[in-house]
């Protein structure tokens, strides 16, 4: 194993140090984020710094680059207060990739890459046709992160469509099964494989597997 100061991690070319870095966080979700602005004009980009915040409320949130790299997204959240994000699968990973290249406020990320908007009742923003796994939020709260002007966007989450086949008698959702791919760094994407489950871990006790 090689030990790296932040002082050599800083020397590095910057897309160098930026992939390094990018990737020790780990393997995350990666999901489409579909907006539109107050002329209805829709936009769609890939964010796969999204974490969960809570179930009960049921909170969603994700980190906006600063304001100058990525501003679509998060000027529309901010006009509409709603937002669909939608899961990604390896059918239209290309098209799901290519939303993030840096179209103009009046190009629709929908119409450049061949994704289908799905407009519904429910939400004002669209969903992606495609996503297999997608769901509505309403925005409760943009928190401007200081260190590097960057934002973390909060959504309560008011609607969900989910495959029923995925679905566990427990309320576990096994992704795997949906076929939603996972990310690292901001160009490498993975299908998921299901170790084990457990169950809910207690002081002195061993865990115990659970079925699948
Ligand atoms: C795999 C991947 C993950 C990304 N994750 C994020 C993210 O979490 N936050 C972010 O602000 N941009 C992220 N981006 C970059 C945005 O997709 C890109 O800046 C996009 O142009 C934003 O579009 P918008 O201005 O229409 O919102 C990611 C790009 C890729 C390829």
């Amino acid at each position: 194993m090689r030990h790296f100061t932040l002082q050599e991690v800083k020397s590095w070319d910057r897309f160098y140090r930026g992939n390094f870095i990018n990737s020790i966080s780990g393997f995350k979700s990666v999901s489409l984020i579909g907006t539109v602005d107050s002329n209805n004009n829709a936009n769609l980009a890939i964010f796969s710094n999204i974490v969960h915040l809570g179930a009960d409320p049921a909170l969603i949130g994700f980190i906006n680059r600063p304001r100058e790299a990525s501003p679509h997204t998060l000027s529309n959240i901010e006009e509409t207060k709603t937002y669909t994000i939608n899961h990604i699968h390896a059918d239209f990973l290309d098209k799901a990739h290519q939303t993030s290249a840096k179209y103009k406020k009046e190009e629709s990320e929908f119409d450049k890459t061949g994704l289908t908007p799905l407009w519904t009742e429910d939400s004002k923003a669209p969903y992606v046709k495609e996503s297999s796994l997608r769901y509505a939020l309403d925005l409760q709260e943009i928190i401007p992160l200081k260190q590097n002007d960057t934002f973390l966007v909060v959504g309560a989450i008011k609607h969900i469509y989910v495959p029923i086949v995925a679905i566990q008698p427990d309320g576990f959702v096994d992704l795997e099964k949906v076929g939603s791919l996972a990310s690292l760094g901001i160009d490498g994407y993975y299908k998921t494989s299901l170790l084990k489950r457990y169950s809910y871990a207690r002081p002195n006790q061993d865990p115990t597997e659970l079925p699948n």
